[in-house]
């Protein structure tokens, strides 16, 4: 293992960029992000961010916010503005690392969310380098949550991602393989590109559109 190679796999490198299909995944849950305070402008999740050199850590919080913080020591601070951002009535969505859940950072992170914490399975991938992550990681929420929240994870039997359905016995497919289904069984013109636009084939989501019972 090189040196490069061991910091951007190091819990303590600042360096964990999300993988796209997690952020659309919670901004189809939650509604779109409007900031990412801990970017760059090669990785930000929302059109307004902040990067190292603006210090996101002490710019002003707004709308809807996606937060992957740096991992150093400095997390609990992180952890901490984004439970006082949900205090004053954002919602903010943050991927941290979930093997130090023992930690003061963690404990009181978790007694500020919104919602029980959601482990993810197995590893991300660095969607930079395509390296799996080392660390296990878990979400969680902060602020004004509307609706009903699933937590426990599903895999979603047409495009294989993971999704937290709100009722957790009756859902196989992700909601957006839900409609790409439905548009493929009750929208004749939307066939063609489907495979491109909304799974990675087109064929397992015409073949869930016809078993699904909508
Ligand atoms: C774990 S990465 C997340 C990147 C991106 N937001 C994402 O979700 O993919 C953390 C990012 O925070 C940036 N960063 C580090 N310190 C920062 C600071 N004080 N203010 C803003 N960004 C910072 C790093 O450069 C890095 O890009």
């Amino acid at each position: 293992m090189n040196f490069v190679h061991a910091l951007l796999t190091s819990s303590a490198s600042s360096e964990h960029p999300t993988p796209a299909w997690l952020v659309d995944q919670l901004a189809r849950e939650f509604g779109p992000f409007d900031l990412d305070p801990a970017a760059t402008a090669a990785n930000a999740k929302a059109p307004r961010f902040y990067t190292r050199d603006q210090d996101g850590l002490s710019q002003p919080r707004e709308g809807r916010i996606w937060l992957n913080p740096p991992y150093g020591r400095e997390i609990g601070s992180w952890l901490r503005r984004a439970a006082q951002a949900g205090a004053e009535g954002h919602l903010v969505v943050a991927l941290v690392p979930a093997r130090s859940t023992g930690t003061q950072w963690w404990i009181e992170a978790v007694g500020a969310a919104s919602l029980p914490p959601r482990f993810l399975p197995g590893r991300l991938v660095n969607p930079e380098t395509g390296r799996q992550w080392t660390i296990p990681a878990a979400l969680l929420v902060f602020g004004p949550v509307r609706g009903r929240h699933g937590t426990a994870w599903s895999r979603c039997a047409v495009c294989q991602e993971i999704f937290w359905p709100s009722y957790p016995k009756r859902s196989t497919y992700s909601d957006r393989c839900r409609k790409a289904a439905y548009r493929a069984r009750f929208v004749p013109d939307s066939s063609p590109e489907m495979g491109q636009q909304e799974g990675r084939s087109g064929e397992p989501v015409r073949r869930a559109a016809a078993c699904l019972s909508l």
